[in-house]
């Protein structure tokens, strides 16, 4: 099959979260099983430069209408480190920008029409690539658009939307509708308009041909009203076309035995290498060896989902015996603050690292006992599988994806790869994080978990399995 990829987001080029790490895993997981995968993404700042890219210009441009006005758009083509075709929507006044969506904690004004734009420049790509492709499957609000634009134009292409977070729906004042240049009938309760805006999620839910969200655990919350972010509703009136596949993680860049971020290689069999990444940890955010307590940690998005409200009327606990806490963040400037604060008053327990910083992040995975993710709710997380393999027993919360990512550890059978809670209060946390201090006390129980964690399978080979299903279902329907 011939799939092409429309997403706003590519790891390591461009991203602020998971959705650029699926972006680069799974349309060459796709591949590795003999399909044709592409990615459509626009073309920021620093990336025509970027050598790992090669990008060349294509020749092709487009005169797409956006309301009453024609933007011009180049096309050009490059190939991922992992040999992925990548094409770029370059238009510098749209995307040559600092931030992605938004700078320092404001998104640009012109959203609306910067992917609305992008979305058109997607449809266009694929009706120009021949032999032609099969599938279109966009990702997010972002490209939620699209299997609109095809459904209207009665394109011959099956379109597949996922849906990262249901959080983010890409709702714009009603008026921006007129960017779409889609038909009236188009801003209904049948279409893109929901309580009077245009929200592009909503529409890519209804036209889209299937829509999938990140983990089975989510595709059943996002149908009820705590959940669903508004749009149960439109969910649940779907769900005969919705299937929930949890990512996978990429094991070729997410892997301590072949790490290039990290100080020293380590397997299950032989950790050793563990300890000096721990070391190289504590010694690279300036915090004190730690040879009786553990080591903390948080790689994140600094956003309401991720649960740091939970953190904070349990840090004091926490640091106690001995122990030490490492935060990597970026994102709500309230969170940053409130994080430098409580840094200030653990100068010698507590490092906060704003910011976004790849090398950090495996070093992190890497010399972490305790990897915390106490979200309020969590698509997938993608970090949760990345802790487990580097051997960081994670603290989380039983919610969406981290619900089948991480086992509770039982001693009665001892079984288990990490301490789960429930309840989304501090207590519940501090109740996990006993149990995790009480455990890592005993240091043959921890390696026992440690080495378990590190050999659970969470690679792309079963979801792109799963994928290949959706697609096959689409294009057996339209023949
Ligand atoms: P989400 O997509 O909601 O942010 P995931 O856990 O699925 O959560 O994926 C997050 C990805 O972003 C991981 O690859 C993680 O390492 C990376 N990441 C998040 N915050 C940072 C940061 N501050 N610096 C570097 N990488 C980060
Ligand atoms: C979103 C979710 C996260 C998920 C990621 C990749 O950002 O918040 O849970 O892992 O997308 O699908």
């Amino acid at each position: 099959m011939k799939i092409l990829h429309a997403s706003s987001e590519l790891t390591p080029f461009a991203r602020t979260g998971g959705l650029g790490d699926v972006l680069e895993a799974l349309p060459a997981a796709l591949a590795a099983r003999g399909h044709e995968a592409s990615v459509v993404v626009p073309c920021y700042r620093g990336l025509l430069g970027d050598q790992r890219l090669g990008a060349r210009d294509t020749g092709v441009r487009l005169h797409v209408p956006v309301g009453t006005r024609v933007l011009d758009a180049e096309i050009w083509e490059g190939r991922a480190p992992n040999g992925v075709q990548v094409f770029l929507v370059r238009r510098d006044e749209s995307f040559d920008r600092v931030g992605l969506y938004g700078e320092e904690g404001h998104d640009y004004g012109d959203n609306a029409e910067r992917f609305i734009l992008f979305s058109k420049c997607v449809v266009e790509i694929a009706r120009r690539i021949s032999p032609p492709i099969d599938v279109i499957h966009a990702h997010d609000w972002q490209a939620a658009l699209v299997p609109v634009l095809v459904k209207e134009r009665n394109l011959p292409f099956a379109t597949v939307l996922t849906i990262h977070n249901l959080a983010y729906q890409g709702s714009f004042w009603g008026v921006d509708f007129g960017l779409t240049n889609l038909p009236g009938h188009c801003f209904s309760a049948r279409g893109v308009e929901f309580f009077g805006n245009m929200n592009l999620l909503k529409g890519g839910i209804l036209f889209a041909d299937a829509f999938t969200t990140v983990s089975e655990t989510y595709a059943r919350e996002v149908q009820t009203p705590e959940g669903g972010a508004g749009l149960d509703a439109v969910v649940r009136e779907h769900a005969h076309k919705l299937h929930g596949i949890l990512n996978g993680a990429d094991y070729d860049i997410w892997n301590p035995a072949t790490d290039k971020f990290i100080p020293k290689a380590y397997k299950p069999s032989a950790l050793a290498g563990k300890k000096a990444c721990r070391a190289a940890l504590l010694e690279e955010v300036g915090l004190a060896p730690a040879p009786t307590g553990p080591v903390f940690a948080m790689v994140t998005r600094l956003a309401e989902q991720k649960g740091i409200d939970l953190i904070f009327p349990v840090i004091d606990r926490m640091l106690s015996n001995d122990a030490r806490l490492i935060v990597l963040g970026d994102g709500d400037s309230g969170y940053e603050r409130e994080l430098m604060i409580a840094s200030r008053q653990h100068p010698e327990r507590f490092v906060f690292r704003k910011g976004v910083d790849e090398q950090l992040s495996h070093l992190i995975q890497a010399g972490a006992d305790v990897f915390l993710m106490p979200s309020h709710s969590e698509p997938c997380g993608l970090t949760a599988m990345y802790a487990l393999k580097y051997g960081a027993l994670p603290i989380a919360r039983a919610t969406g994806g981290l619900y089948q990512i991480v086992q509770d550890y039982d001693p009665a059978h001892d079984s288990g790869t990490g301490f789960v809670f429930h309840d989304y209060n501090p207590e519940a946390l501090w109740d996990a994080i006993v149990r995790a201090k009480r455990v890592f006390a005993d240091a043959p129980a921890w390696k026992a978990i440690v080495q378990r964690a590190m050999k659970a399978d969470f690679s792309w080979a079963r979801a792109v399995v799963r994928f290949e299903e959706v697609y096959r279902g689409l294009i057996g329907g339209a023949a």
